[in-house]
């Protein structure tokens, strides 16, 4: 191939510029979405949309930003994307690594004067991570038809404020939802190239990463009610602490993730009431999640949890209630997709690997829809949803020019 070769301080520039639009006062590299620092990123992204790679920008019902360029023939588009909200005290390449990669393969397509014969898009997806609304991959949930009005209408956040008027501050409109929906009639294949945000790329000296399935994610949302009491007074034998038996969940959790192979269980957020230093905590809300390739695991698992949290809430006199929030299924990647993208790795003389995500992505809902493909560059150490996060440039250039070859060679196929 030649020419398409990605402008590496083009694609450094972008990534520091969006690295500075970030949060004054949260920690690390902070972008909550439907927060202002998101609005400034995504309309930055909008303008390099339509300056630098001559897409047309629009917002779609869901809140999505979407730039298309024309092809030379009518007909469904070929799209990357990925995201631009962080975790807070996230870092600088979730998300934005495969939304810079794909802006650099889209202008060159623009610079090289390619006309591929499928339209080509870049999605920007709305709130990728979990939301104050209580819900993530909420752009590419309603691309699927999966967003529904229940999820408008009922998903609020701490402030009472719905989805739907979220999704309409970001520039949706929520009673139009329907209209994000994508169908093979206007999408052909959709490619994201992601971090790996685990450790086997780096440690094996890899540079590419060819996704085989994502990981089924179940998150539920956990009350303990115990009693407040004085710190000092109460004798141990008559507290009702809703905090030790919180530690007793977690633990619960990690033991029946433990005993099972290929699943991973997290507590990463917990609230105590009243949080003073001299009051036996009374409640505690928590949220945790099971992640797994296999649902019968991820069911056996819920399964033994629930038995748990009955004998620690007889075993300790506090209430527990266990409302599931999310499930999403386990993703197997279209297997065409896949040795289309092997041919693709193996032509551009670069070393890959196949493996498996532990993260969530975008990616699992347009699996449901058309042909999809995940391609993985390297974390260092594997670090990630921290301000440590790192890929190298040079990698996620790579990840451009390879995007540019997925899509050439795409493009040139009949429908996978
Ligand atoms: C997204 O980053 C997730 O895996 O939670
Ligand atoms: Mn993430
Ligand atoms: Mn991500």
């Amino acid at each position: 191939m030649t020419g398409f070769k990605a402008d590496r301080s083009r694609v450094i520039r972008d990534l520091e510029n969006l690295a500075a639009l970030v949060s004054k006062t949260e920690p690390g590299y902070t972008r909550l979405s439907f927060s202002e620092e998101d609005r400034l990123a995504r309309s930055h992204l909008a303008g390099l949309m339509e300056k630098e790679a001559g897409l047309e920008v629009r917002i779609d019902a869901a809140g999505n930003l979407i730039g298309r360029g024309p092809g030379s023939m009518p007909g469904p588009a070929l799209a990357l994307g990925s995201h631009l909200d962080t975790v807070r005290g996230g870092g600088r390449f979730d998300g934005v690594a495969g939304i810079v990669a794909g802006l650099e393969a889209l202008r060159l397509f623009r610079q090289e004067g390619l006309i591929t014969r499928h339209p080509l898009e870049l999605i920007v997806f709305l709130a990728e991570e979990p939301s104050a609304f209580g819900l993530s991959t909420i752009g590419s949930r309603a691309m699927a038809g999966r967003l529904t009005k229940k999820h408008l209408e009922g998903c609020q956040d701490e402030k009472g404020w719905t989805l739907a008027e979220g999704i309409r501050v970001m520039g949706g409109s929520p009673e139009d939802i329907n209209k994000a929906r994508r169908t093979p009639n206007d999408l052909l294949a959709y490619l994201e190239l992601h971090i790996e945000q685990g450790p086997e790329l780096d440690r094996q000296g890899v540079p590419l990463g060819l996704v085989t399935g994502i990981v089924g994610i179940h998150r539920g949302r956990i009350e303990v009610m115990g009693r407040n009491d004085h710190a000092g007074t109460t004798p141990m034998s008559l507290r009702k602490d809703a905090l030790t038996a919180a530690a007793e969940i977690v633990l619960a959790l990690e033991d029946v993730c433990r005993r099972r192979k290929d699943l991973v269980g997290t507590v990463g957020r917990l609230e105590v009431y009243p949080n003073a230093a001299n009051v036996v905590p009374g409640q505690v809300k928590m949220i945790l999640e099971l992640r797994g390739l296999n649902e019968v695991v991820i069911g056996e698992a819920l399964a033994s949890l629930e038995s748990l949290l009955e004998r620690i809430e007889v075993g300790r006199g506090v209430k527990i209630d266990f409302e599931h929030q999310v499930s999403s299924n386990p993703v197997v990647f279209n297997p065409r997709m896949l040795n289309l993208l092997r041919q693709v790795c193996r032509e551009s003389g670069h070393g890959y690997l196949e493996l498996p995500s532990g993260a969530g992505h975008d990616a699992s809902h347009l699996a449901e829809v058309v042909p999809t493909g995940l391609i993985f560059v390297p974390s260092r150490e594997g670090r990630s949803h921290c301000p440590e996060e790192w890929t190298e440039y040079g990698h996620i250039c790579l990840g451009a020019e390879i995007l540019v070859r997925a899509i050439k060679a795409l493009d040139e196929e009949e429908p996978i």
